[in-house]
Formats: structure tokens, sequence, C-alpha cells
């Protein structure tokens, strides 16, 4: 049993986004738990310049609703995740491998694994065709 913990943006919430939280709620174990940290509005256009189409209210609902989801927060700094980590217990720090290496820091405190994404889907691709 292990308590993981995984953040992102989850906008237009697509199978990339269930996929990647299926295989970071196994890695849990059984009786594990999964801790989603959702990034909010204001984090997304302040530090990575982004607009989402979907508020942050409403993507954190869709992503607790998630039978493998048990716990949401909010993610409103980069230097947050080293207090989440200890605030919840965390024994798995599971992100997708587009940010490989960039969490390795919090190796001192936890496991931190890099998951292969879903290939050819991503809010960003689902934004640009909508685009025409
Ligand atoms: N993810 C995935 N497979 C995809 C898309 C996303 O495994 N095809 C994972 C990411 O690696 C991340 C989590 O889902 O760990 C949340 O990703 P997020 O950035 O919210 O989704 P993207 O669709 O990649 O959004 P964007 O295009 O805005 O970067």
């Amino acid at each position: 049993m292990a308590n993981v913990i995984t953040y992102g943006t989850f906008d237009l919430f697509h199978i990339g986004h269930l996929r990647l939280l299926q295989r970071a709620k196994a890695l849990g174990g059984e009786n594990g738990t999964l801790t989603v940290v959702v990034s909010s509005d204001r984090f997304n256009w302040v530090e990575k310049h982004k607009k989402c189409a979907i508020p942050d209210l409403q993507r954190a609902e869709i992503v607790g609703a998630l039978k493998c989801v048990d716990k949401v927060l909010f993610e409103n700094s980069w230097e947050q995740k080293r207090q989440d980590v200890i605030d919840n217990k965390i024994d798995i720090f599971v992100m997708g491998e587009d940010w490989k290496g960039k969490f390795d820091f919090l190796k001192d405190l936890c496991e931190v694994v890099y998951l292969p994404r879903t290939p050819d889907i991503s809010s960003t691709e689902l934004k640009e065709q909508l685009q025409g």
C-alpha cells in the first residue's frame, strides 16, 4: 500500500488523462491512495501563460469524481510540492514522462516515477483541432 500524488491541468479531460490517473493509482497497490493536484487557473496563466477552456473548480470536480482518485488539491505555486508530499504522507510522486528528470529533487522524500504518455492526444492539440 502506498500513497501516490500527481499534478496536472486536466483541461478538456481526455483519455490520456484518465489512463495516467489509473496507472498512478495502480502504483499504490491494494489500499493505496491517489491525490491529484489540479493547477489553478491563476497558476496556469501567470506561470505557464496558458488559458484553460474549463475553470479550475470544474476541472477539480471532474477529476475528483473519478473512481481512481481519492483526494484533490489545487496547485498554486511551483514550490508547494515538497510540502504537499510531506503533508499528505506521500510515498510515490508520479508525472508523465514529458516532465522526465524535472522533479528528481524530491527523491530524498519519496520515490519519483515518470510514466509514458498516451500517444497522439493532448489538451493543446484538442484546442488546435477545434480552431480548425
Ligand atoms: N498525459 C498523458 N498522456 C497524454 C496527455 C497527458 O499521460 N496524452 C499526462 C501528462 O503527462 C500529465 C497529466 O496527464 O502527467 C496531466 O497532463 P496535462 O498537462 O494536464 O495534459 P495535456 O493534455 O498534456 O495538456 P497540455 O496540452 O495543455 O500540455
